[in-house]
């Protein structure tokens, strides 16, 4: 008797841990390998890669190309320390990768593109997707080409079924956000005119801003990446006809000229862009914004103010954007960075939502045309749904090392758990322990 209530008890939680486990399903990589007689390759010269999961049903001619982040390299000291890592080279990419929120298959985490065709494209240029130069230094062997790659990664999914897309979006958290910005009528033009096309950046709207002390540290670091990689020339040509290349790396400066619908989700107090923007190391020397930027509780409240300041330059320069309702819009006053590729901000009973609304509703409103969406959070603390960013101070050495720009989040953290559910499954255990009829 006993061992039968065992056996039960253990058959149950095995059964929910393997369901739990279902949740974010893992990914296998595939290499490009025919993208190299083209010269599209890594920082490195490995071929580029992706993970892709099959789209089925419904979904079976839709097609979700989804751009990984990772921050930028912007000379050659940066980007051979880069080319070692696997945002750099293929050969240090994991072989698979858990695919959650926006690439979920399930319906129940993922109401609109659970079976749409997948796609996670791996970051291994260093310039969000731009970079073309020719020539290849022997001494340093870095190859500047993420332009090329990103055609050739396209190209290939069109050769694996894109051909015949209905539906397709592109999109990319951080700076593959900017990718999908930079590169959205590009991928118009590459998918076939019958397919409705639209574009989704989440965590991609990085702002020209001065720091806390005063200097242009952004706007220099991005002039230097786009001079390193050569990306003027794939940059769009309404805005490198105006201002100077660099300058046409912030998506305020060429997000009017897009033809494509875009749809802008990003944090108004991006924590990205807090600690590498706002107040990135060099910019503050005795390290009075550490703990701060580690926990936006921890903030004085002069450096809030600063904060609030940086939210509204924030909105200004999104005002750019316009009220088109083929402009979509989920601007959410937390503290985080990339909401769409983590379950628990895309789609969750306690996720957070605008007008009531989570962010995988509005961008399934907004693509299938079933509401607009365009919608400003009020200021911070307002909105109690946020799933503020807490970093521990060892994973971030950008806190340390000012200059690195690596990302701290540049994917979701395998280490996510779902406390509540863990729970769930032992009260489940235990009244199926105590209850079940024998
Ligand atoms: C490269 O960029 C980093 C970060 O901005 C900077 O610290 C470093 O001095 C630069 N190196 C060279 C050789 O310009």
């Amino acid at each position: 008797m006993a061992d039968a209530r065992l056996r039960t008890w253990l058959c149950v939680m095995l059964g929910i841990q393997i369901l739990l486990k279902t949740e974010a399903v893992n990914i296998g990589i595939t290499y490009v390998q025919n993208a190299v007689a083209k010269g599209a390759v890594c920082l490195d010269g490995s071929p580029p890669a992706y993970h892709f999961d099959k789209g089925f049903g419904t979904g079976a001619d839709n097609w979700l190309v989804h751009f990984e982040g990772g921050g930028w390299c912007n000379n050659v000291t940066t980007c051979l320390a880069r080319k070692e890592t696997r945002l750099g080279s293929s050969k240090k990419m994991a072989k698979e990768v858990a695919f959650s929120g926006i690439l979920s298959n399930k319906q129940s985490f993922n109401l609109d593109f659970y079976n749409w065709n997948r796609i996670k494209v791996r970051y291994c240029d260093g310039a969000s997707f731009t970079g073309d130069v020719e020539a290849v230094d022997p001494d340093t062997n870095l190859h500047f080409r993420g332009a090329r790659v990103f055609v050739a990664i396209i190209e290939d999914l069109l050769s694996k079924g894109m051909s015949n897309a209905q539906n397709a979006i592109l999109s990319g958290c951080s700076a593959g956000g900017l990718t999908s910005i930079l590169h959205c009528d590009r991928f118009r033009a590459l998918v076939p005119a019958s397919a409705e096309v639209k574009c989704l950046a989440d965590a991609g709207y990085f702002i020209n801003l001065k720091d806390i002390s005063g200097a242009q540290h952004i706007g220099t670091f991005y002039s230097e990446v786009v001079a390193t990689h050569g990306s003027a020339k794939n940059l769009p040509t309404s805005c490198t006809s105006k201002l100077r290349p660099g300058l046409c790396f912030f998506p305020q400066n060429v997000v009017e000229q897009i033809q494509t619908p875009l749809f802008i989700l990003n944090a108004a107090y991006d924590s990205w862009q807090i600690k590498n923007i706002l107040a990135p190391g060099v910019a503050d020397p005795h390290g009075t914004w550490h703990s701060c930027k580690l926990d936006i509780n921890n903030c004085s409240p002069d450096q809030l103010q600063i904060m609030q300041d940086f939210r509204l330059q924030f909105l200004s320069a999104l005002s750019i954007v316009g009220t088109s309702p083929s402009r979509g819009m989920f601007i959410d006053s937390c503290y985080s960075h990339c909401q769409s590729e983590m379950q628990e901000t895309w789609l969750r009973d306690d996720s957070p939502v605008l007008a009531k609304t989570s962010i995988a509703k509005a961008v399934g409103d907004w693509y299938y045309d079933r509401s607009p969406f365009q919608k400003i959070d009020c200021a911070y603390p307002c909105n109690p749904t946020c799933h503020n960013r807490v970093f521990d101070p060892n994973e971030h050495p950008e806190n340390i090392a000012p200059q690195s720009h690596e990302p701290s989040l540049s994917s979701p953290s395998p280490a996510y758990k779902r406390p509540k559910m863990q729970l769930l499954s032992w009260l489940v255990s235990f009244f199926i322990f105590n209850f079940h009829p024998r």
